[in-house]
């Protein structure tokens, strides 16, 4: 019988490497991205199929959704991954509206209406094996804790992670497992695509917020730069085959986490007052 998992973000990052691990395994992999070229290399896996999906464009999302259902047949949808991401950096106080609604789209309401749209596939892979189905969201530390001027990002994963927990809840008894996987710093281009984007920040912020931004967002740019040069974030590959075995595994958690950050603020969070992880984070600001 056929193993069909259908990933979002596979352009890039933890998206390409979790494409290329679950190919290996033998799935069958739908592997979606905005721009399907940007799929070339992976593509040249055996059983790699690219799928155009832009997370902004819920009519993307939908047609997405009827090729990979149609695509999968009889067989249904084992498994769907969550993982197209993307951030932007602005002090709450001059942050674009429109950005925030966008990055919205990315982060919950395109997950929102995916799942919803594959639930008869994901069904029908149940109705025929004695697997559950199931939906994986990749999430990140910033749902439990905010850091300063990625408020959205983290409004949004947050969101998505109450949704996760709900859907868990909800879903069991159709067959299908709900589970979050929410790593810490990870070593792919979204950490140097970062550093970009808090410069590019730091030039549109006007001249009276630059008092109160330049030097912490101007150390955070730093922070984040010596984080990409030095690698000091968890190999994607290490996460990818974490996730190809909870996709295999007969019987899945809530949540897993990955990464010595999240590991930090998992136990923070849960020993300590909210003061601590809060302190904690305003001294790593300069706030
Ligand atoms: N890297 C980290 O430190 C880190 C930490 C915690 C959580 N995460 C989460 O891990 C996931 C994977 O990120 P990554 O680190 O692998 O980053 P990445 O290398 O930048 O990859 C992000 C992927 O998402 C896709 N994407 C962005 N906006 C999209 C849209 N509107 N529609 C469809 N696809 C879109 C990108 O496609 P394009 O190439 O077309 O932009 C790319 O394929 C994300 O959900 C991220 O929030 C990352």
């Amino acid at each position: 019988m056929n193993r069909n998992v259908f990933i979002t973000g596979a352009s890039s990052g933890l998206g390409k490497e979790t494409c290329i691990y679950f190919a290996e395994a033998g799935w069958n992999v739908f592997a979606g991205s905005r721009k399907t070229e940007d799929l070339k290399e992976i593509a040249n896996y055996k059983n790699v199929k690219p799928v155009r999906i832009d997370l902004e464009d819920g009519e993307s999302v939908k047609e997405a959704a009827k090729y990979v259902e149609k695509e999968c047949g009889d067989s249904g949808l084992a498994v769907v991954i969550h993982n197209a991401g993307s951030i932007f950096f602005s002090p709450y106080e001059y942050m674009e509206e429109s950005s925030a609604r966008n990055l919205f789209e990315v982060l919950f309401w395109g997950p929102f209406a995916l799942t919803r749209l594959l639930l008869p596939s994901l069904k029908k892979y149940k109705a025929q094996t004695d697997q559950n189905a199931k939906v994986l969201n990749v999430l990140s530390r910033a749902a439990w804790n905010s850091d300063p001027w990625t408020a959205i990002y983290a409004a949004a994963k947050a969101a998505l992670l109450r949704l996760n927990d709900t859907q868990y809840l909800e879903l069991k008894s159709s067959g299908i497992d709900v589970t979050s996987v929410i790593p810490g710093l990870i070593d792919t281009p979204f950490i140097g695509k970062s550093v970009s984007m808090i410069k590019q920040a730091l030039f549109e912020i006007p001249e009276e917020g630059k008092k109160h931004y330049l030097e912490p967002m101007t150390r955070l740019a730093k922070i984040s730069e010596a984080t990409a040069k030095k690698h000091m974030g968890t190999p994607p590959s290490f996460i990818a085959k974490k996730i190809v075995k909870i996709a295999e595994s007969k019987t899945t958690e809530i949540s897993y986490h990955f990464g010595t950050d999240t590991f930090i603020y998992s136990l923070l969070n849960r020993f300590l007052p909210r003061t601590v992880p809060v302190w904690m984070t305003k001294k790593i600001f300069g706030l």
